[in-house]
C-alpha cells in the first residue's frame, strides 16, 4: 500500500509523467467511448438481422406448405424444409400437427421446445411479434410460433422457429475483448507519444533551470535568456531576472553597507584604544584619568547614536518602521524645531527664519527627525553671522515642500550624487569627527521614501538649499 503510493506520488511528481498520464488518459477516455458505440451498434444490427431472418424463415415455411398436397407429402420433402435451416446454426424448426405429431423435427442439440404463443393463419409475423424463450445455454434468444396451411387440403400446421442467440452473444465478446485491447495499446501508444512529446516541449525549462542554478552570489549578474524561452516561460523568465536584478540591488547594496559599516565603527573604536592605551601606559592624576573618560564618553555617545541610526535604517529597509501620516501643521513644526535649536544657532552666532504656511501629511516623529537632520547640518556649515531659513510651501498641488537653506560654499559637483548614501561625509575630515555618523541625509532620504516622496538638493556658490517633497497620499517606497 505504502509502495503504492509512493510510486504514485513519485510518478506525479514529474510534469513530464504527469502530462503523458493525461495524454494516456484522455486517449483511453476517448477509445473506451467510440468502442462501447461500435460494439453497442454492431449488436443491435446483429440482432436485427437475426429476427428478420427467423420472421423470414416463418414466411417461407408457410408458403413451402401452400406448395405440397398433404400431410404425407411434408414427411416425403422433410428435406426441402431442412434447407431453410441451412447456414444458421442452432436453429430449431418444427413442424406438427395441432395434435402434436411431429411432420419435421430439426434439433439438431435436442432442445427442449418452448410453450409460446402461436400466432393464427391471417397474421403475418414481424420482429414485434417474436417470443423469447431459453436454450440449454442460458442465453435468452428469439423465437416464434404461428400456424400455416397445407395447399389443398387448407389443414393447418404448427410451424415453430427458434433461433439461438448464444452464437451471436459469444461473437460481441469475441469483439469486445479485442476492441478493448485495441483501446489499451492505443492509449499505451498515447501516451508513450505524450511522453516524448512533453519531454521535448519542456527542455526550454530544464535549460532555464540550468541557467538559474549557475546563479551564484559572485554571478548575480547572470541573467536568463528570456529571447529564446517560449512565449508561456517568456513571462516566467522576466519575473525572474526582475528577482535576480532587485537580489543583485540589495546584495551590493548590503555587501558596501556592511564594508563601510566596519570602516565606520573601526574609527571610534581604535581612538577609544589608543587613548585608553595611551592613558593607561603611565599612572595619570585623577584629572587626566577624568578627561580620558569624557573624550571616551563622546566616542561611545557617537558609536550609540550610529547603532541607533542604522537600527533605524535596517527597520524601514524592512518596512517595520509604522507610519502614523496624518495632516500637520508644517509651519507649527517647523517653528518647533527652529525653537530646539535657537540656543545652538545662538552659540554660532547664526541667526534662523521660519517662513510659509501650509498642511502636510506625515508621520510627525518621522517629519521632525528629517528636518533636525536637515537643520543640523544647515546650521553645520553656515559660515557665523549668516542666516539659516526654513521655509514651507504647496509648491504644486497635492504635494507640500519644505526647504531648509544656508550659505556658504558650493557642495563639490561630484558629492552630490552620494550625499544620500550611507556613511557618505563630503569633507573627508569629519570621518573622525565625533559628532558626525555619516547617516544624516541617509535617514532623511530613507523617511521620504517611506512617505512617497524624495529629497534634493541644489547647492550654487554661496547658497545650498535642501527640499524635502511630501505628497498628501502617501504610498510607500520602502526597500525600492
Ligand atoms: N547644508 C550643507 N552644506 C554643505 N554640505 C552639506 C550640507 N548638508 C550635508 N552636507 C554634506 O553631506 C554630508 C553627509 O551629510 P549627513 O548628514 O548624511 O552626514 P553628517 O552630517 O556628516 O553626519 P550626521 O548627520 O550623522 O551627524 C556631510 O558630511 C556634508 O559633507
Ligand atoms: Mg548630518
Amino acid at each position: 500500500m505504502r509502495l503504492l503510493s509512493r510510486l504514485r506520488a513519485g510518478l506525479l511528481a514529474s510534469l513530464t509523467t504527469r502530462l503523458a498520464l493525461a495524454y494516456g488518459l484522455t486517449t483511453a477516455a476517448v477509445l473506451v467511448g467510440v468502442a462501447a458505440y461500435l460494439s453497442s451498434s454492431l449488436g443491435n444490427q446483429l440482432q436485427a438481422r437475426d429476427e428478420g431472418e427467423l420472421v423470414g424463415e416463418v414466411q417461407l415455411v408457410r408458403h413451402l406448405l401452400r406448395e405440397v398436397a398433404s400431410e404425407v407429402d411434408i414427411r416425403t420433402d422433410a428435406h426441402r424444409f431442412a434447407d431453410i435451416a441451412m447456414g444458421h446454426e442452432g436453429l430449431v424448426l418444427i413442424v406438427r400437427t395441432r395434435q402434436g405429431e411431429p411432420l419435421v423435427t430439426l434439433n439438431p442439440r435436442n432442445e427442449p421446445i418452448p410453450q409460446i404463443n402461436v400466432l393464427p393463419v391471417g397474421v403475418s409475423p414481424d420482429r414485434s411479434l417474436l417470443q423469447t424463450w431459453h436454450p440449454r445455454n442460458g442465453v435468452p434468444s428469439p423465437g416464434v410460433a404461428a400456424l400455416g396451411q397445407i395447399g389443398n387440403t387448407g389443414e393447418a400446421v404448427e410451424i415453430i422457429v427458434l433461433s439461438d442467440a448464444g452464437y451471436r452473444v459469444a461473437l460481441m465478446r469475441e469483439y469486445r475483448k479485442q476492441l478493448l485491447a485495441a483501446v489499451l495499446c492505443g492509449s499505451m501508444v498515447a501516451a508513450g507519444l505524450g511522453f516524448l512529446l512533453a519531454r521535448r516541449g519542456l527542455r526550454p525549462l530544464r535549460r532555464m533551470a540550468g541557467d538559474a542554478a549557475a546563479v551564484t552570489t559572485s554571478r548575480l549578474a547572470t541573467r536568463l535568456d528570456v529571447g529564446s524561452a517560449p512565449a508561456e516561460l517568456r513571462e516566467l523568465a522576466g519575473a525572474l531576472n526582475g528577482m535576480l536584478a532587485r537580489l543583485q540591488d540589495s546584495f551590493t547594496r548590503l555587501s558596501t553597507f556592511s564594508a563601510d559599516l566596519a570602516h565606520d565603527f573601526r574609527t571610534p573604536i581604535s581612538n577609544l584604544v589608543g587613548q585608553t592605551q595611551v592613558t593607561l601606559a603611565q599612572r595619570r592624576t585623577p584629572a587626566e584619568y577624568e578627561s580620558l573618560l569624557e573624550s571616551n564618553l563622546e566616542e561611545y555617545e557617537r558609536l550609540s547614536r550610529m547603532i541607533e541610526n542604522m537600527l533605524f535604517l535596517a527597520r524601514a529597509d524592512n518596512a517595520q518602521v509604522a507610519l502614523g501620516a496624518r495632516p500637520l501643521d508644517a509651519r507649527a513644526e517647523l517653528d518647533k524645531v527652529a525653537e530646539y535649536f535657537d540656543a545652538v544657532a545662538a552659540e554660532r552666532d547664526l541667526t534662523l527664519s521660519v517662513s510659509g504656511v501650509a498642511t502636510v501629511t506625515a508621520d510627525q516623529p518621522l517629519l521632525r527627525r528629517a528636518i533636525i537632520n536637515l537643520l543640523d547640518n544647515a546650521l553645520r556649515h553656515a559660515p557665523a553671522g549668516s542666516t539659516v531659513r526654513m521655509a514651507v510651501s504647496r509648491a504644486r498641488p497635492g504635494h507640500t515642500a519644505i526647504s531648509v537653506i544656508n550659505s556658504g560654499p558650493a557642495i563639490a559637483a561630484e558629492s552630490l550624487p552620494h550625499l544620500f548614501g550611507r556613511f557618505y561625509r563630503g569633507d573627508p575630515s569629519r570621518r573622525n569627527s565625533a559628532s558626525s555618523t555619516g547617516l544624516g541625509l541617509a535617514i532623511v532620504d530613507t523617511i521620504m521614501r517611506l512617505h512617497g516622496g524624495s529629497v534634493s538638493v541644489r547647492s550654487v556658490e554661496g547658497q545650498t538649499a535642501f527640499e524635502l517633497d511630501f505628497p498628501d497620499k502617501v504610498v510607500s517606497r520602502v526597500g525600492a
